[in-house]
């Protein structure tokens, strides 16, 4: 079965592309490379080969993606395309409910007219806000602080609308709380272009030497050691969510769609991440304790039964399998640019 992967050449998306791969289905990619580089696509050929279409093109665009459904069967749409930097969302608002919204309502258009019901949508754990009880979960009210969330919070809410509107559309909405780690043949991994704005990145860079050190972003929570907590998910058990996701609204999937939290679980605090890296790599992360980010929340995890339940999916990999598959994806890289002469 073919299915639509939007922002494919991304870091989540190739991950998704190789499991997709590996269970047989045919991947058409559309991505317009604006965080991602075309080369991701050729390491995911590397891994896990199969043949696929990628369309080098704008989801907003309504003729590009009428032209892929005119052209192919598609089965099934996983929607991942979507600017998701939250500092740059609050200077560039527009730009972000122009891309994030528009490719959302474009692709649910182009579905609708196509009679293709089922989408795979990513969301965030942004969307719990300030205000809940940790573990979260899918009941619990949504609120954002940041036109980044909002555009995740109103997509929700066009793709619940829709359902409600045309049976046939049933979407299932991701939730993903802190992704991080790479795939294990250190081929693919998260290639943030200037200054990460994610810990797990910066650390890796730190590591490097990239970098020169890491600023914690407080140490005054209301947590065990002080610092921020949040659900680390290795990526690869979060692109085997999707599979799984996939297989669900394909077979199960009621009218109106479903939400889903794809996290571990567990927390995990900056401190506890930057020494488990530092013990898994035996590699120094030097860092100083700043003042706190504006919009962070002391302790974030997911309540992850109901995907458990449901989807028969549960994250499998540790705290270090995504410290080592992390540095063994930057080492990699890193002697890749520097064998191509790219300036860092
Ligand atoms: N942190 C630092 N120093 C850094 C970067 C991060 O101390 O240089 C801390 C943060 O304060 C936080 C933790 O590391 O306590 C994780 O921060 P990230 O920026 O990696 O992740 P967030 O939890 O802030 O945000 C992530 C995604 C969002 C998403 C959210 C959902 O980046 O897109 O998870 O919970 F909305």
């Amino acid at each position: 079965m073919k299915i639509l992967v939007t922002g494919g050449a991304g870091y989540i998306g190739s991950h998704t592309l190789i499991e997709l791969l590996e269970a047989g289905y045919e991947p058409v990619v559309i991505d317009d490379y604006s965080n991602s580089e075309p080369s991701s696509l050729e390491r995911v050929r590397e891994i896990a080969g199969g043949i696929w279409e990628i369309i080098e093109g704008d989801v907003c665009d309504y003729d590009t993606v009428k032209d892929i459904f005119d052209r192919h069967e598609v089965g099934a749409v996983i929607h991942f395309a979507g600017f998701k930097a939250v500092g740059e969302s609050v200077e560039k608002p527009l730009m972000y409910y122009r891309n994030n919204l528009g490719a959302t309502m474009n692709l649910i258009r182009v579905m609708n007219e196509a009679g293709v019901g089922r989408m795979i949508f990513s969301s965030s754990a942004t969307v719990y806000g300030m205000n809940n009880q940790v573990p979260f979960d899918e009941t619990m009210p949504v609120s954002c602080t940041n036109p980044y969330g909002r555009t995740k919070l109103m997509s929700e809410q066009i793709l619940k609308d829709a359902a409600a509107a045309d049976g046939n559309f049933r979407p299932v909405i991701l939730r993903y709380f802190n992704p991080a780690g790479a795939h294990t043949s250190g081929l693919i991994g998260e290639n943030p272009r200037g200054i990460p704005n994610n810990l797990m990145p910066y650390i890796q860079q730190v590591a490097s030497g990239r970098r020169e050190k890491l600023t914690v972003y407080g140490n005054d929570y209301d947590t065990p050691d002080g610092t921020g907590v949040r659900d680390y998910i290795h990526v690869v058990d979060l692109a085997k969510g999707h599979l799984k996701a996939l297989e669900w609204s394909l077979e199960s999937c009621g009218e109106g769609g479903e939400v889903f939290n794809l996290g571990t679980g567990r927390g995990t605090s900056v401190l506890q991440l930057l020494t488990a890296f530092e013990r898994v790599n035996e590699v120094p992360v030097p860092y100083v304790i700043g003042s706190r980010r504006a919009g962070d929340i002391a302790t974030c995890y997911a309540d992850a039964s109901k995907a458990e339940k449901v989807l028969g999916w549960k994250a499998e990999k540790n705290i270090e399998d995504m410290c080592r598959d992390a540095w063994r994806w930057e080492t990699n890289k890193a002697r890749w640019e520097t064998n191509r002469g790219v300036q860092r």
